[in-house]
């Protein structure tokens, strides 16, 4: 199963996050975690920074928006550059109306779920999406350990999207590296995000190969 290995720059330094982004050669998307200090007691980074990015970086972004009223940004993260965005569904107020204006602009639309938040109750919203992001870890911050209890969950996505014979992406997010990315890819996940993982590496593009590596084995 060809896997996606998505390097998140949260994890990056940002004061060069051109070069940061370039260095990850191999990624197949550049993970960009907008968070707003409401949604998640963290701050990040915003508009601005995305537009920068967009015209700094070849490789696509997914915005992974971790903000109150999705609703109302994630289309103007699309005209900001990123070519996929990712809202959760404990934020968003109408997710179906959201992922159709997501699409329309000609972006991807990926539905994200907190660790808490069932699977299940979204399985009839999947045909209106491009990806579902299953946390593995409480949104807000990088560099927490890998939730083993959430592999059951994955299992019981994957289960949900091949029933409906979709293709849409099953996504995970959070402590996901060397040590974890195997239980992930088992259970059914094929796009893995990676932030400590690749930027604590000392060869970050070596790290996402490796990672690929064990993912598709
Ligand atoms: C956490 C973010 C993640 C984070 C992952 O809320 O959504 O994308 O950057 O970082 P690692 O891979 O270090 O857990
Ligand atoms: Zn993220």
């Amino acid at each position: 199963m060809p896997a996606q290995i998505n390097p998140s720059i949260l994890a990056a330094d940002f004061s060069r996050l051109a070069d940061e982004a370039a260095a990850v050669t191999g990624a197949d998307w550049l993970h960009v975690d907008v968070m707003d200090n409401h949604f998640v007691p963290n701050l990040t980074l915003g508009l601005p920074v995305v537009e920068s990015l967009a015209r700094a970086v070849e490789t696509p972004l997914d915005c992974h928006l971790m903000i109150e009223d999705p609703d109302r940004w994630a289309p103007t993260y699309v005209e900001a550059g990123a070519g996929s965005v990712t809202f959760h569904a404990e934020a968003a107020a109408a997710p179906v109306r959201l992922a159709r204006e997501i699409r329309a602009q000609g972006a991807r639309a990926c539905l994200a779920l907190k660790p808490g938040t069932p699977v299940e109750s979204y399985a009839d919203l999947f045909p209106e999406l491009d990806m579902l992001l299953v946390m593995t870890v409480e949104p807000g911050f990088g560099g927490q350990e890998f939730l083993d209890i959430m592999l059951p969950k994955i299992r019981r996505a994957r289960q949900l999207i091949d029933r409906h014979g979709l293709r849409m992406g099953l996504q995970v997010d959070g402590g996901v590296s060397a040590s974890t990315i195997e239980r992930c890819a088992e259970a059914g996940a094929d796009v893995f995000v990676a932030g400590s993982a690749v930027y604590g590496a000392e060869d970050p593009a070596a790290a996402v190969a490796a990672l690929r590596a064990q993912a598709e084995r």
